[in-house]
């Protein structure tokens, strides 16, 4: 527990990271952005996002990649508290403090879990009692998966990913995920994905039934036959060497290897705990990621501490 979470009057929120099982990605719209069919699994990693009074906005972070955390405006939990002050007529006066353990620019929604973290951290510190649709509402204009944040366990994202239908799942399922050195643009890997499908009439997004059925049912050996996620090539392509990190979770006993989201990050189901452990030895002493990290999921979304 850091200092600044026992301030008096403080609030701190607990956030978790994701993967997604499955990334389905359409053509680019004419916003920029593309349509997905996006399940997304909330994993055992977690932020903590802690909200106290002060004379003015401010953001701190800890942890391991503190260093690579924006402090400024453009840090998802201080957007938050402003749009959450602007809708209520106060001023967004406090100090954001985040406690990072979520890969940084990895494609775990580190960055999202941290605003929807500061969002129900303010709202709580207010007492302002936003209702859920209107908080969830702020997650969307914030970024595509900040819902998904908020909410947790599984869920389908349509639209640009942030439209979120919950999903039963069953589990748990065990993850090893391999933390690649320095990030990824999260724009660059769609731009990448754009110039890789070129001239190519690329097919609308939907959620695979038979992923769907694997993680209601809590198999692991079929959601590992069911993995997807269409902007692997393009993270691929912009980091060729994330090919290794795959094939050394593989050869180490994982039933299925993937990239995070827009990755760099890989994730690897496994079928239990031991062979986690098992597989992030080998990820480690292969030295082909940075670091590894077990995670298991399904986990609950943003809940107040
Ligand atoms: O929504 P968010 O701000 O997280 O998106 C970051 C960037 O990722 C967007 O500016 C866009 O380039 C890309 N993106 C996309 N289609 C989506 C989600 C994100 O092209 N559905």
């Amino acid at each position: 527990m850091s200092e600044v979470a026992s301030t008096p009057g403080s609030v701190t929120v607990r956030v978790p990271a994701k993967v997604n099982v499955q990334l389905a990605v359409g053509g680019a719209r004419p916003d920029g952005f593309h349509d997905l069919a996006n399940v997304f699994l909330a994993v055992g990693l977690y932020d903590e996002v802690t909200v106290a009074p002060a004379d003015s906005l401010r953001v701190t972070c800890e942890g391991p990649d503190a260093a690579r955390v924006p402090l400024d405006r453009t840090n998802l939990a201080a957007r938050a508290v402003e749009k959450l002050a602007e809708r209520y007529g106060r001023r967004a006066d406090v100090h954001v403090h985040i406690a990072k353990d979520i890969p940084v620019a990895g494609g775990m929604a580190g960055g999202s879990a941290d605003g929807a973290g500061a969002l129900v951290a303010a709202d709580a510190l207010w007492g302002t009692r936003a209702p859920r649709e209107e908080l969830l509402e702020i997650c969307a204009e914030l970024g595509s998966d900040v819902p998904f944040s908020l909410v947790g366990g599984a869920a389908l994202g349509t639209g640009r990913g942030e439209k979120l239908e919950v999903l039963p799942v069953g589990g748990p399922f065990h993850w090893v995920f391999a933390v690649a050195d320095g990030g990824l643009s999260t724009p660059a890997v769609y731009g990448e994905f754009d110039r890789l499908n070129a001239g190519v009439e690329v097919p609308e997004p939907v959620a695979s039934p038979v992923l769907l059925d694997a993680l209601a049912s809590g198999d692991a050996s079929a959601l590992a036959g069911a993995l997807s996620n269409d902007l692997q090539a393009a993270a691929l392509s912009l980091r060729p060497s994330l090919a290794a990190t795959l094939a050394v979770g593989a050869d180490a006993g994982a039933l299925a290897s993937l990239v995070s989201g827009s990755g760099p990050t890989t994730a690897f189901l496994v079928p239990d705990a031991e062979v986690a452990a098992e597989v992030a030895d080998a990820l480690v002493v292969s030295g082909t990621c940075r670091a590894a990290r077990v995670a298991v999921g399904p986990v609950r979304g943003a809940v107040v501490l």
